[in-house]
């Protein structure tokens, strides 16, 4: 097989990439830093791209902080400058469950319950629109995972060990919230199942095998990095009307991290139903583990 990687100096490209080159595969990295091929998506399409099988698009603004404009760019212009490079090539396009509705619980959804009308940043609100407009794009396979963890890890562990006051960790609602989450290994088997000519266009969810509780996983991750963390709540109400009002006012610094969109990924259910892909990719994932988090 030979592919093209888009967001390849990122958490899930590069490990998309370490996963193909291990099965033989030759790989075109695409990326912004050195040691890929340069290509800012949203400068437009390419104008010599390689021949390829596949092409993973894996580049995105993911940071909760940037702003709407550019995120736009990246997101929606940047996925259609990939799509319109490689006209009818397969495309595995890496979504999130980010599209689903914000302010509801996700339990057990399944993909027909997003994109929806209504968001809480221009992530899901981007994120949302380049699934649009892949709609009726021919061979394509787009993926939602759910809280991606493992090695290399951008987002999720740095701003849980950065949300750690001391020995404390304040987190919302009374932590017996079920969360399907989404290991790095799971996710990048996931894409290479997809990048097969065979494997069935769609859309498809991509999580562990099981949902986990908060309350009981944190544990595990603070034990494997030997940190002593206690857990503190605070109601989901409560925070809902904190972020709410330091969205539109001022936000101290220790609040840095408390938006409505934190809340509801954190405070609500977030659970998907990962039968199709199990039954239309073959999708075998792993259960939910922390083993070597003391290394990520
Ligand atoms: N991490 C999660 O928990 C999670 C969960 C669900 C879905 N996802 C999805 O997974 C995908 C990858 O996320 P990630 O966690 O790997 O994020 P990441 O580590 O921040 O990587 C993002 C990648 O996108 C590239 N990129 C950003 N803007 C670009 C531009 N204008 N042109 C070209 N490349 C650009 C970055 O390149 P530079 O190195 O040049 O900045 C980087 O390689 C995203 O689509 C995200 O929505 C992630």
């Amino acid at each position: 097989m030979r592919i093209a990687v888009t967001g390849a100096t990122g958490f899930v490209g590069s490990a998309v990439c370490r996963a193909a080159e291990a099965r033989g595969w030759q790989v075109h990295p695409f990326g912004r830093r050195p040691g890929v091929r340069h290509w800012d998506i949203t400068s437009g399409p390419l104008a010599d791209p390689p021949e390829v099988d596949a092409v993973v698009h894996a580049a995105a603004s993911v940071a909760d902080e940037t702003e709407s404009a550019a995120m736009w760019r990246t997101n929606v212009d940047g996925t259609r400058n990939v799509a319109d490079t490689f006209p009818g090539t397969r495309l595995v396009h890496v979504s999130t469950a980010s599209v689903y509705d914000p302010f509801t619980a996700t339990v057990n959804a399944d993909e027909s319950a997003a994109p929806v009308a209504r968001y809480l940043n221009a992530y899901g609100e981007s994120k949302a629109a380049a699934e649009r407009l892949l709609t009726y794009r021919p061979n394509t396979v787009v993926l939602r995972p759910h809280a991606v963890y493992g090695p290399g890890d951008t987002t999720l562990l740095p701003r849980l060990l950065g949300a750690i006051r001391g020995r404390n960790l304040v987190i919302v609602g009374d932590g017996r919230t079920r969360h399907s989450l989404t290991s790095i290994d799971n996710l990048t088997d996931a894409v290479l199942l997809a990048c097969a000519p065979t494997a069935k266009p769609g859309t498809y969810n991509v999580a562990d095998a099981e949902p986990v509780v908060l309350e009981e996983a944190l544990p595990e991750i603070f034990a494997e990095r030997g940190l002593h963390v206690r857990i503190r709540h605070l109601p989901v109400r409560l925070a809902w009307l904190l972020a709410a009002v330091a969205e539109n006012t001022w936000r101290p610094p220790r609040l840095a991290q408390l938006s409505r969109y934190a809340v509801s990924h954190l405070g609500f259910e977030r659970t998907l139903d990962i039968t199709a892909a199990r039954r239309d990719l073959g999708y075998r994932p792993s259960p939910t583990s922390f083993t070597g988090a003391r290394e990520w």
